[in-house]
């Protein structure tokens, strides 16, 4: 058999070997997860640093003055901070364990963004202190909580603007717990002033995985009358695609839709989360189960689920899977978590080919956000993280073990 091109939903660059498996970065995953046990994320390192030179790119053609901002939230591990800062990336954090985190990756604090809308202030003496290039003023309670720091800020703002996406990750609307309504702004940019605190711009987020550019030009030109600033970060996140279906629009097109109506002299920022992560990631599995409920359905369940993916249960996320050395199939199926939840659902009727008992099942796009929200349900130690690169595997976070899960105890 011949290798074959896998959809965009995989990492670039992955295909199905001469033995009909799915191989990423160069390795193959039926003898990754032999290896490194299940579950375990696996990401193309190739991927990832592929992307992060798109946007750079994207802009150096159209502009000199940007700054591509991992947005670490998405996936918070020291390997991936340290990738994304050697090509040239900043990071927000938005938490003092993401500041932990990029800080212990040997990140410039220099480069740091800090976010939230409720930083305590043990999280703000940490940013301060460590040397924070930035914070980003949420609200007149952390106005004066800053109060005689002279430390650089940008104030978020909510521009009114709602992209069609989930509510649950829209971001910029007036109705939300973040941020500044514009009507506000005049008077937090006078509270800035008299805390001493130096004002480098605004700052917008309208939420994620955004599908329709537009959005986008409408920010850039809001914020840009709102008053000369040096900065403008014109946040929200550029969607990915999930399954095969989904069509996201290029980076180029996002670029150009951010700097259309900014004047020039101001630097144009952007964070990316899941653009940079989401599609370099696949999560692996073992069958353990195939339950034929006859004229009803079809579960395959799984070694992880909710504990490694919570996305699918918190807001309906959709994602596509597949048998690792056996694509394609016609045989609707559920694929279901072990967790103690009937909720734990990974996939609603997906197409598999005859899942069997012991099968590496593989659900792509789980780079962004599975092993930053994975948790301990049912005392489930959390998967490991591995980075694949030609032909070589590594491991970048340890899987957790049952020692672990006591350590905290008193
Ligand atoms: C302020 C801010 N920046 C960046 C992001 C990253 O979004 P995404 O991962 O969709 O790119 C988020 C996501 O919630 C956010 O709230």
């Amino acid at each position: 058999m011949s290798a074959l091109a896998v959809s965009h939903v995989y990492p670039l660059r992955s295909r199905l070997n001469e033995r009909g498996r799915l191989e990423l970065g160069g390795c193959d995953v039926v003898e990754l997860a032999a290896e490194f046990g299940t579950p375990a994320y696996v990401y193309a390192e190739d991927d990832m640093r592929a992307r992060a030179r798109t946007f750079v790119e994207a802009f150096r053609a159209r502009s000199e003055r940007f700054e591509v901002i991992y947005a670490s939230k998405a996936f918070p591990c020291t390997a991936a901070y340290r990738l994304f800062a050697e090509e040239g990336l900043s990071a927000d954090v938005a938490s003092g364990g993401e500041l932990h985190l990029a800080l212990a990756a040997g990140m410039d604090p220099k480069r740091l963004y800090m976010h939230g809308n409720n930083k305590s202030p043990a999280e703000l003496d940490y940013a301060i202190e460590s040397g924070i290039g930035h914070i980003v003023v949420d609200s007149f309670d952390e106005i004066e909580r800053l109060r005689g720091r002279s430390q650089r800020v940008m104030l978020r703002v909510t521009p009114g603007i709602e992209p069609s996406t989930h509510s649950y990750i829209q971001t910029g609307q007036v109705d939300s717990k973040f941020g500044f309504p514009m009507a506000e702004v005049p008077r937090a940019l006078e509270e800035c002033a008299a805390a001493g605190l130096e004002l480098r711009g605004l700052h917008a987020h309208i939420g994620s995985q955004i599908l329709d550019v537009e959005v986008f030009e409408k920010l850039g030109e809001l914020l840009s009358a709102m008053g000369e600033f040096p900065l403008l970060n014109l946040g929200g996140g550029l969607g990915i695609a999930y399954t095969p279906e989904d069509r996201p629009p290029s980076v180029e097109d996002y670029v150009e839709a951010l700097l259309r109506h900014v004047p020039d002299g101001v630097t144009v920022l952007c964070e990316p989360g899941r653009a940079l992560v989401g599609n370099a990631g696949v999560t692996l599995y073992t069958v353990g189960t195939v339950k034929r409920i006859p004229d009803v359905r079809t579960y395959v369940s799984v070694d992880g689920g909710m504990s490694d993916n919570l996305r699918p249960m918190l807001y309906g996320a959709r994602y596509e899977a597949e048998i690792a050395d056996r694509f394609g199939g016609n045989e609707v199926c559920t694929i279901a978590g072990m967790h103690c939840e009937s909720g734990d659902v990974l996939v609603r009727d997906v197409a598999l080919n005859d899942p069997r008992v012991g099968d590496i099942l593989v659900i792509p796009a789980t780079g962004a956000y599975g092993h930053a929200m994975a948790n301990n349900y049912n005392a489930k130690p959390r998967p490991p993280v591995i980075f694949c690169r030609d032909g070589e595997a590594r491991v970048v976070v340890r899987r957790e073990t049952y020692e672990d899960l006591t350590l905290r105890d008193c």
